[in-house]
């Protein structure tokens, strides 16, 4: 039997339904924003990707060769995209630009739960607005945009400045190697690599930084950062709001194209991946051809989210199975139509199957049996049937419709 790629994963009926619920509570607080869905290739030139993060980023992306010859990736994340495409069609456009996106990503990477090589992202950007008021316009949304889902989470906020000012002394491959470290978490990787560069010092101070939790103590450590007034500005602006969060300098971030504010989301329920929320300032545009435009934003992943709010729960839609004879057929179609058109989802019977057994079946099934024998065919009246309670009358179409209505959804 084939199966489905390994990192992938197949949804039903129910599940594909709780996850649209989820996507329209993200959709609804963006377009409250005033953000404005974009979409993106799904594939683009591998450069996009490799231009910033350079060819080691190929190893966890899909990469191939078209037949034309051309070397392109499955878009493992989508921020290049979207500042691609600023620059292609948009440079113009008045700032700030406000955009979200809702889109699968691939990367290559070792599957376990939470963590899958096609995943989705409910992202935003918001293009051209380089003020701390930006910076904490995108803390509180994607605070707004968990809240509205009902998922539990922590949320941390934290500045490159900080961590960048320590390693201002380092060369550049070394300073991204050791910002791998520290967004891994590795200590073994960044004890290793700053004992051979003969840096003790400089681990006692990452360190301290990462455990770090007040401004003041930040600036002690790093000692004062170029960006110190913006910095105070942002924490000030989300201090002024009910949004909860805690301060934290020893975020990374694994993408390497951020240049001042971080953040990230961890939902507690989660395992080892459980990081449902990633994002911060950063400036790409220059390197696709454009202005040196300064973007910030931000990725929900939402399979994660997902998976935090646990169990998938049944629709809550009413089901009216339509159940007639023979000669009833053609009067039961135009009846399944009006409850359609009445916003109602309605189910044929589509089996060679006597009405004792359509009942039964109906009754696993639905919430509702309506019934177009001979007589109802005739007579122009429905017999409808609740299937909860056992009652079953025969009435006029508009009434059986009506009952159904005054149904509500289930549950
Ligand atoms: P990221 O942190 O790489 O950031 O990804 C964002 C989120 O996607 C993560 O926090 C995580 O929840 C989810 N995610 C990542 N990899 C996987 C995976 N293999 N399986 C399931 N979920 C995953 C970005 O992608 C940036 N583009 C965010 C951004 C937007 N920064 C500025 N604008």
């Amino acid at each position: 039997m084939l199966q489905k790629p390994r990192g992938t994963r197949d949804f039903l009926p129910d599940e594909m339904e709780a996850r649209r619920s989820v996507e329209w509570c993200f959709r609804e607080v963006a377009r409250r924003w005033g953000y404005r869905e974009v979409c993106t290739p799904e594939f683009e030139d591998l450069d996009l990707f490799t231009m910033r993060s350079g060819e080691g980023i190929i190893e966890e992306m899909y990469v191939f060769l078209d037949k034309g010859g051309r070397k392109l990736a499955l878009r493992p994340e989508i921020t290049a995209s979207v500042i691609r495409m600023y620059v292609n069609e948009a440079k113009v456009a008045k700032k700030p630009l406000r955009w979200y996106y809702f889109a699968d990503c691939f990367r290559y990477e070792r599957p376990q739960k939470g963590r899958y090589r096609q995943f989705w992202q409910f992202g935003v950007e918001l293009i051209g607005a380089d003020t701390a008021l930006a910076d904490a316009e995108m803390v509180i949304l994607a605070a707004d945009m968990l809240n509205a889902t009902g998922v539990m989470y922590d949320l941390r906020v934290g500045h490159l400045s900080f961590m960048k000012q320590l390693l201002q002394d380092l060369e550049p491959n070394i300073q991204r190697r050791v910002m791998s470290y520290l967004d891994k978490k590795d200590f073994k990787g960044l004890t290793v690599t700053l004992e051979a560069m003969k840096k003790p010092d400089l681990y006692q101070s990452l360190t301290a930084l990462i455990d770090c939790r007040e401004l003041a103590e930040a600036f002690d450590i790093s000692g004062l950062v170029p960006e110190k007034e913006r910095i105070e500005q942002t924490i000030g602006i989300l201090d002024a709001t009910d949004v909860k969060y805690t301060l934290n300098f020893g975020i990374a971030r694994g993408l390497d194209y951020y240049t001042g504010m971080v953040f990230e989301g961890f939902a507690p329920n989660l395992g080892a991946e459980n990081q449902i929320l990633g994002g911060g300032a950063y400036r790409l545009a220059h390197l696709f051809g454009g202005d040196d435009v300064a973007s910030c934003g931000f990725a929900i992943g939402f399979d994660r989210v997902m998976v935090s709010l646990g169990d998938v729960k049944q629709s809550k839609d009413t089901v009216v199975a339509i159940v007639c004879t023979n000669e009833g057929q053609k009067r039961a179609l135009a009846i399944a139509r009006a409850f359609r058109d009445a916003g109602i989802r309605a189910e044929m019977n589509l089996m060679e199957r006597g009405l004792g057994t359509q009942l039964a079946h109906a009754s696993k099934s639905a919430d509702y049996a309506v019934v177009i024998g001979q007589r109802e065919a005739e007579s122009g009246n429905v017999t409808i049937k609740n299937l909860q309670t056992g009652e079953q009358k025969t009435v006029e179409l508009a009434a059986a419709i009506a009952e159904v209505r005054a149904h509500g959804p289930r549950g």
